[in-house]
C-alpha cells in the first residue's frame, strides 16, 4: 500500500461555536458561527469568497430531522453557490474523516484553499431518539442486535477490559473527574462543573459499568477549519500548524464478530497508519484530544494509540500520565463527557483545540512548547478509527 511520507497540509485558520444545549440557534446559525470565528481567526486576514472547496461533516442532523440536501443548506448558509462541498458521513468519526479527505485534496493539489466545516443539531429531539437512531434501531441486518445503544456497546469493553487486565471502576471515573476538570476551563464547553470521584462512582448507572457521569452528553454545535497549500499559506499566516499524518480503518458493525472486546482494531489500524505516515512514534506525542464518548474508552485508547503497553490504560490515569504535565495530556479540552459531542463537528473541534496548543494559545492548558498534536475519533461500536496528526514547524 502506498503512503504519502511526505503530507504537510497548513492549517491557517480555526473556529468553534459554544457546544451545548443551543435550543436558541438552528443548524445554519451554528454552521455561519463557526465560520466567521474560522475566518477571524487567520492571522492576516482571509475572506469567504478565497474557499476553494468544502468538505462538511454531519453525521446525524440529517437522520434525526429527516431533512436531506444538506449541502445546499450550507451553500445558501453561506451563500456560495458553485463550488464543491462534499458531505462525509462516517458516523462518530465524521469530522475527522472529513478533515482527512479535504487534507487529501490540497495535497493533491487539487485545490489551494478548503474549508472543512463539522456541524451537528441533536438536541431538538429527546436523547433517546438521537442514541437509538445512531446505534442502529433502523439497520435491517438480521444479524443486527436490537436495542443495544452506545454505552451498552461501550458496557460490554468495559466488562471486557476489567476482566481481562483488572482494570477498576475507579480508573474510569478518574478519566471523567480528569476532563470534568479541564472542560470547567474551557468557554466552549457544555459543562463548566467539576466532578469528584465519590460523585461519579455514586451517579446513576446507564448501562453497568457505565455511569451517567462517564457518559458524553448529546451535543448541539459546529467548529471549521480552513487548510491550505504550505507554499499559499504563508500569505495568511506566519504561525501555521501543518496536517502530517492521517489514518483511517473501518471494522465490523456487529461485535459478535470481534477477536476480543478489550481493544478496537480499526483504531490500531489507523493510529499505525497515521504514525508511519508522520513518520512519528507514539511517545512523540505532546497532547491528544481523544475519544471519550464513554470514559473507559480514552482508557483503551490509551492502549490503542501507544501511549501505554496493552492492559495499562488503567494504570495510566491512576498515575497522572494523561493529565497536563503527565507523558500525554490527553483531552485538556475536556474531551467529548464535558465538551460534548456533537457527532459531525466533535472531530473538526478537536482540530480546534489541538491549533489552540500548537499555537500556544490554549491558557491555563496550555502544554508549554507543545510540538505534535493528534486527534482520534472511534466510531460506531469501535468500528471506525480516525487519527489525525498535526505538528508545528
Ligand atoms: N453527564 C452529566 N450530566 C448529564 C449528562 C452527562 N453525560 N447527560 C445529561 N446530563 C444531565 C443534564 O445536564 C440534565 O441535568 P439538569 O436536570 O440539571 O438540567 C439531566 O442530566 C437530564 O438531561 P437529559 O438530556 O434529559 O438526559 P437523558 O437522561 O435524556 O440522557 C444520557 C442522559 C447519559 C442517556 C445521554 O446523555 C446519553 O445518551 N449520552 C450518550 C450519547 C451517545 O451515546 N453519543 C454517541 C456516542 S458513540
Amino acid at each position: 500500500m502506498g503512503v504519502l511520507l511526505n503530507m504537510k497540509v497548513a492549517v491557517i485558520g480555526a473556529g468553534s461555536t459554544v457546544f451545548g444545549e443551543l435550543f436558541g440557534r438552528s443548524y445554519a446559525d451554528l454552521v455561519l458561527e463557526a465560520v466567521k470565528e474560522c475566518l477571524n481567526s487567520v492571522d492576516k486576514g482571509f475572506e469567504l469568497k478565497e474557499v476553494e472547496a468544502i468538505w462538511l461533516s454531519t453525521a446525524i442532523g440529517t437522520l434525526i430531522r429527516r431533512e436531506g440536501c444538506i449541502s445546499c443548506e450550507v451553500a445558501d448558509t453561506l451563500r456560495l453557490y458553485n463550488l464543491p462541498i462534499t458531505r462525509v458521513e462516517n458516523a462518530c468519526s465524521s469530522g475527522g474523516d472529513a478533515i482527512r479527505n479535504a487534507a487529501f485534496a490540497v495535497a493533491a493539489g487539487i485545490y489551494d484553499k478548503v474549508l472543512v466545516i463539522g456541524a451537528e443539531k441533536m438536541r431538538d429531539v429527546p436523547s433517546r431518539d438521537t442514541v437509538i437512531a445512531f446505534s442502529g434501531e433502523l439497520r435491517h441486518q438480521w444479524w443486527h442486535p436490537r436495542g443495544l445503544t452506545a454505552p451498552g456497546w461501550a458496557a460490554l469493553y468495559a466488562v471486557a477490559h476489567m476482566n481481562q487486565y483488572g482494570t477498576k471502576e475507579e480508573q474510569f471515573a478518574e478519566v471523567a473527574v480528569k476532563n470534568h476538570e479541564y472542560g470547567s476551563m474551557n468557554p466552549k464547553s457544555q459543562f463548566k462543573f467539576k466532578v469528584t470521584l465519590e460523585q461519579v462512582m455514586n451517579s446513576p448507572v446507564v448501562a453497568w459499568p457505565i455511569r451517567l457521569l462517564h457518559c458524553c452528553p448529546v451535543t448541539d454545535g459546529a467548529a471549521a477549519v480552513i487548510l491550505a497549500n504550505p507554499e499559499i499559506a504563508k500569505k495568511y499566516t506566519d504561525a501555521p500548524v501543518y496536517l502530517v499524518g492521517t489514518g483511517l480503518a473501518v471494522d465490523s458493525f456487529y461485535m459478535g464478530w470481534r477477536e476480543s472486546y478489550t481493544y478496537s482494531p480499526a483504531m490500531v489500524s489507523a493510529a499505525k497508519q497515521a504514525y508511519k505516515m508522520a513518520r512519528i512514534e507514539p511517545k512523540d506525542v505532546d497532547v491528544a484530544e481523544l475519544h471519550d464518548c464513554f470514559s473507559p474508552v480514552e482508557i483503551m485508547l490509551y492502549e490503542d494509540l501507544g501511549f501505554c503497553p496493552k492492559g495499562e490504560g488503567g494504570k495510566f490515569i491512576e498515575e497522572g500520565l494523561s493529565r497536563l504535565g503527565g507523558k500525554v495530556p490527553c483531552n485538556l479540552s475536556g474531551g467529548l463527557k464535558t465538551k460534548g459531542h456533537p457527532i459531525g463537528a466533535t472531530g473538526v473541534g478537536q482540530a480546534y483545540e489541538i491549533w489552540k496548543q500548537l499555537r500556544g494559545e490554549a491558557g491555563k492548558v496550555q502544554v508549554n512548547g507543545a510540538e505534535i498534536g493528534l486527534t482520534c475519533n472511534w466510531g460506531g461500536p469501535g468500528s471506525i478509527g480516525v487519527v489525525n496528526i498535526y505538528r508545528r514547524p
